[in-house]
């Protein structure tokens, strides 16, 4: 069900130079997700009949983008005609006769809220002004339009930094860039702006002024939250949105039941899912679209990229990229988990071990320092430290299969493809090269054989050779006394 006479149009055309990147500005992201992603999400809530999202720079780009996150809304084109002003007139040359009500929305300001858009329209339809323009009141201005109100305190036009005079510029109601016009009027009005100012661009801001002085009732409603009014021109902003909008997500797990113990340095994208009684430690990252179950413990240090975590498991100082970490699993420290890596229940992943495209069955162990790519293992498996998964012979990757309660020295390398069956176990250094049938020992090492006394005859004067001497001297006088005693 579509809010009736309501359209929104985004304005995503602008070219974003103060960002200085190779990146549309509206395509970099806060929380995971691009700046016109949150901007979409918050139009998609209000249901309007129809979203425009009007592009031009990298056009290819962010219509990809937008396409991907909101495929109902419709892009149009803005012509080579600059400014916000002749964006919004697109858009509407779009919506043909549409007579309702038109929120325009900046796709770099990614953090209003719904409910903010939603009183804001509410205070448009309720006063019957032309136009509302949503305002903040900031402690640092610069940059912004600045809404300059006559001694009545009604709203006369919005001024650009650009174009401000001092007294101007001192104003500390900003322009946040989204607004609601009635159709009809803002038409007529658009065709009025002309590029008489600093920039040579067409404003859309000057509609307001126009408005005004064409007997139209215009307004301002201030934004209840400033920082969420903020928009982001520049990589300083960027970062203090991303901080804004993390300490928002914090906050909503928080209430909902998640320690976190430090909101400073825990980073949740917007897509990141955390049940009740999850407890968060200090510098973790727990991005994309990553569930936590209730009861388990991610980090300290720790960042988990689009991974599922199972209830009760335990990860520590890891990092891992599109696991599965099942439940009353343990990782880290000290882990890394790659793309394909799923761990059943109770499975452990320790210190120093790399887990690539493998499965780890239940309650089964890799303790230390070790390799496992394209790997089966069943459960109740113990591999011994430093086993490592020869999967690829230089040309393709080979998988290796362990089969269940196995047990392996310290030291193995498995050259895949290479099957070791049910309760096999192997000798410690043991390079397997051949399957092991179920329940076989495997040894690849030759016997261990000691030459005696090769120090003392070939080192002769070392240190090595007088310890020697002494371990041989006391030996044989041990051996002496016990001969006496016995
Ligand atoms: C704009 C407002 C300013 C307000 C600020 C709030 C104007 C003239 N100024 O300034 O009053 O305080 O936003 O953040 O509107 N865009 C187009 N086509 C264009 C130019 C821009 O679609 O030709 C888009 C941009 O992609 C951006 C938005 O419009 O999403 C705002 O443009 P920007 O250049 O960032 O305007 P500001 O200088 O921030
Ligand atoms: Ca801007």
């Amino acid at each position: 069900m579509s809010t009736p006479d309501l359209a929104v149009v985004i304005l995503a055309a602008g070219q974003g130079t103060r960002m200085r990147s190779r990146l549309p500005k509206v395509l970099h992201a806060v929380g995971g997700r691009p700046l016109v992603g949150h901007v979409l999400d918050t139009a998609t809530a209000l249901n309007p009949v129809r979203i425009e999202v009007v592009v031009r720079h990298e056009r290819d780009r962010v219509v990809e983008a937008v396409q991907h996150l909101a495929p109902d809304a419709r892009v149009v084109d803005q012509d080579e005609i600059p400014g916000t002003g002749r964006a919004v007139q697109v858009a509407l040359d779009d919506l043909g006769d549409f007579g309702g009500d038109v929120l325009v929305l900046s796709a770099d300001v990614p953090l209003l809220e719904a409910t903010t858009l939603a009183d804001l329209l509410a205070a448009h339809r309720a006063s019957g002004a032309a136009a509302t323009v949503l305002s903040a009141r900031v402690d640092d201005p610069h940059g912004y339009g600045r809404v300059i109100r006559d001694a009545s305190g009604t709203v006369q036009r919005i001024v650009e930094q650009k174009d401000a005079t001092e007294d101007e510029a001192a104003v500390a109601e900003i322009n946040v860039g989204v607004y609601v016009f009635q159709a009809a009027p803002l038409r007529t009005h658009l065709d009025l702006i002309g590029t008489a100012n600093a920039q040579g661009e067409r404003y859309l801001t000057d509609v307001v002024g126009l408005l005004r002085d064409s007997r139209h009732m215009v307004a301002a409603s201030e934004a209840p939250d400033a920082t969420a009014a903020l928009g982001v021109n520049d990589r300083v902003q960027l970062s203090e949105a991303a901080r804004t909008l993390n300490a928002r997500t914090v906050r909503k797990w928080q209430l909902a039941g998640v320690t976190i113990v430090d909101p400073a340095t825990t980073w949740i994208d917007v897509d990141a899912t955390l049940a009740p009684d999850v407890t968060v430690l200090p510098n973790t990252h727990i991005l994309r679209a990553t569930t936590v179950a209730t009861g388990a413990t991610v980090g300290p240090d720790t960042s988990l990229v689009g991974c599922e975590v199972g209830e009760d498991a335990t990860v520590t100082r890891t990092d891992a990229t599109f696991a599965v970490i099942g439940p009353r699993a343990t990782v880290g420290p000290f882990a890394y988990l790659r793309a394909g890596a799923t761990l059943a229940e109770g499975a452990k992943v320790g210190t120093y071990v790399e887990v690539k495209n493998s499965t780890i069955g239940a309650g089964s162990k890799v303790p230390h320092l070790s390799y496992v790519g394209d790997t089966t293992i069943g459960q109740g498996v113990n591999l011994g430290a430093g086993a490592i998964t020869a999967n690829y012979d230089d040309l393709t990757k080979h998988r290796t299969e362990i089969g269940d309660e196995v047990h392996t020295g310290s030291h193995n390398v498995f050259v895949a493809p290479v099957r070791i069956g049910d309760g096999a176990k192997t000798g410690a250094g043991a390079v397997i090269r051949k399957d092991v049938p179920p329940g076989a020992l495997a040894l690849s090492v030759a016997p261990q054989r000691n030459v005696e006394g090769w120090v003392e005859k070939n080192r002769p004067g070392t240190k090595a050779a007088d310890a020697a001497a002494r371990a041989r001297t006391a030996q044989e006088a041990g051996d002496g006394s016990q001969e006496e005693h016995g």
